[in-house]
C-alpha cells in the first residue's frame, strides 16, 4: 500500500536501508558522530539565521511529547492556545494536563485564528508564559501564516512563541529567528519522510535560559536536558539509534544548501497545487481558504462525493488516502503529498482516483 495519508508517509528504500545499520552503542564515538551529522542539515531545516543562538535538538519521542517538552521549560503561568483543529486542541490539552492554566482562543475547523484577535488577548489577559500554535493544522489541511504572530508578540518578550511544525517542516521553509520562534519540534514521520519514533525541536536561547529556572521539569521531557545532551552528544537516556542514522541519510540526500532545500519546498507547493487544480475539476475546493491550505495536505471538501467510497476504491489499487478527521469525515478527504512523493507519483494518484469517481 502506497500511504498518501497525512502522515506516517512513504519511506525510500535508501532510508530503510540506512535504518537498518548495524546496532551502536548509544555512549559510543560513533553515536557522537551520528549525532554530530545531524546539525547541519537540522539548521537549514528550521531556517536558522547565521550565527543564531537558537539550539537544535532530537529525542527520541513522538511529536506529542514534544510539546510536553516545550510546555514544561515555559514557566508556570498561563498559556495563549491558537486553535483551529484536532492537534491545536491537543496542544491546549497537554498544557492543562500539566496543570498550566489555559486560555483558548479558537475558530472552527478550516479556519486561522486572527493575529489581530490574538493581540487583543495578549493586551487584555496577559501576561502569558507561552503562545502555543500549530503551523500546519494535519486534522484540516490549514496553515497558519507565523510571521504576523511573530509581529504581535514583539511588544511581549517575556512570552514565548511554541510552534507544532510537525506536518510543516522539510516540506516547506521555516524562519525560526525572523519569526520569533522560541521552541518549535516536529515528529519525522510526515516531511522528512521516515518511520515514526524520534522528533527534532529548535529552542531559542532565551527560552532555555528562563527553562533552567522553571521548577519540576521531570526528566524524560525536561527541555533544558534535551537540548544539552543534543549539544554534548549524550542524550538523557538511550536514543533510537536507527532513526539517527535514517535522519542523517535524509538530511544529506536532502542536500547541503539552502537552495536544496528550497527546491524540495518548490516540490511540495507544485503538489498542492496539482491537488487543488484536480479538486476543482471534480467541483471540489479545499476546506480552508485557498491562501490557508497547507503545502504537505490538502483537506479537501467532500461535497456529495462518497468519502468512504473514494477511499476504498484507491485502497483496492493500492493506494491510501485519508478520511476526514473527527467531525470531518465524511465530509471531507485529506492527501499527504509530502515528503519523498513525487509529481509523477501524485499524477498516478490522481489519475487512479479519477478511476474510481468514474465508477
Ligand atoms: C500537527 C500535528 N501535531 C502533532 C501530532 C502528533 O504527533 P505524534 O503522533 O507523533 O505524537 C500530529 C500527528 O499527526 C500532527 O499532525
Amino acid at each position: 500500500m502506497k500511504l498518501w495519508i497525512p502522515g506516517p508517509t512513504e519511506v525510500r528504500p535508501a532510508l530503510l536501508e540506512a535504518i537498518a545499520a548495524p546496532m551502536i552503542g548509544h555512549r559510543s564515538g560513533a553515536m557522537t558522530a551520528a549525532i554530530e551529522r545531524l546539525d547541519p542539515g537540522l539548521k537549514l531545516a528550521f531556517g536558522l539565521a547565521e550565527g543564531s543562538s537558537a539550539q537544535v535538538a532530537v529525542h527520541s519521542v513522538s511529536a506529542t511529547a514534544m510539546m510536553e517538552s516545550s510546555l514544561l521549560g515555559a514557566g508556570r503561568r498561563k498559556v495563549l492556545s491558537l486553535v483551529n483543529g484536532a492537534f491545536s486542541e491537543r496542544f491546549a490539552e497537554v498544557a492543562e494536563l500539566i496543570g498550566l492554566e489555559v486560555r483558548r482562543l479558537s475558530v472552527p475547523m478550516g479556519e486561522v485564528v486572527p493575529p489581530a484577535a490574538v493581540a487583543q488577548v495578549l493586551a487584555e489577559e496577559g501576561p502569558f508564559d507561552a503562545v502555543t500554535v500549530v503551523s500546519s493544522e494535519t486534522s484540516t489541511g490549514t496553515a497558519t501564516p507565523l510571521a504576523p504572530l511573530a509581529k504581535v508578540l514583539q511588544p511581549y518578550p517575556e512570552t514565548w512563541l511554541l510552534v507544532d511544525l510537525v506536518s510543516w517542516i522539510a516540506g516547506a521553509p521555516v524562519d525560526f529567528d525572523a519569526c520569533g520562534i522560541d521552541f518549535a519540534f516536529a515528529g519525522v514521520q510526515k516531511a522528512f519522510a521516515l518511520p515514526p519514533g524520534i522528533s527534532v525541536g529548535c529552542a531559542s536561547a532565551r527560552y532555555l535560559e528562563r527553562a533552567a529556572t522553571v521548577p519540576q521539569r521531570g526528566f524524560a521531557l525536561d527541555p533544558v536536558l534535551i537540548f544539552e545532551g543534543h549539544a554534548k552528544r549524550k542524550t538523557p537516556a538511550t536514543p533510537c539509534i536507527p532513526l539517527y542514522f535514517g535522519l542523517g541519510q535524509q538530511l544529506e540526500d536532502i542536500g547541503p544548501t539552502a537552495a536544496d532545500w528550497r527546491a524540495r519546498f518548490d516540490r511540495h507547493r507544485r503538489m498542492q497545487r496539482t491537488t487543488i487544480d484536480w479538486a476543482a475539476g471534480h467541483g471540489l475546493s479545499l476546506l480552508p481558504e485557498e491562501q490557508f491550505g497547507s503545502p504537505t495536505v490538502s483537506c479537501i471538501r467532500a461535497g456529495d462525493l462518497d468519502v468512504a467510497a473514494l477511499v476504498a476504491g484507491l485502497a483496492e489499487r493500492g493506494l491510501q488516502i485519508s478520511n476526514g478527521y473527527g467531525d470531518l469525515k465524511g465530509k471531507t478527504f485529506r492527501i499527504g503529498h509530502m515528503g519523498d512523493h513525487t509529481e509523477a507519483g501524485l499524477a498516478d494518484l490522481l489519475a487512479a482516483a479519477d478511476e474510481v469517481l468514474a465508477g
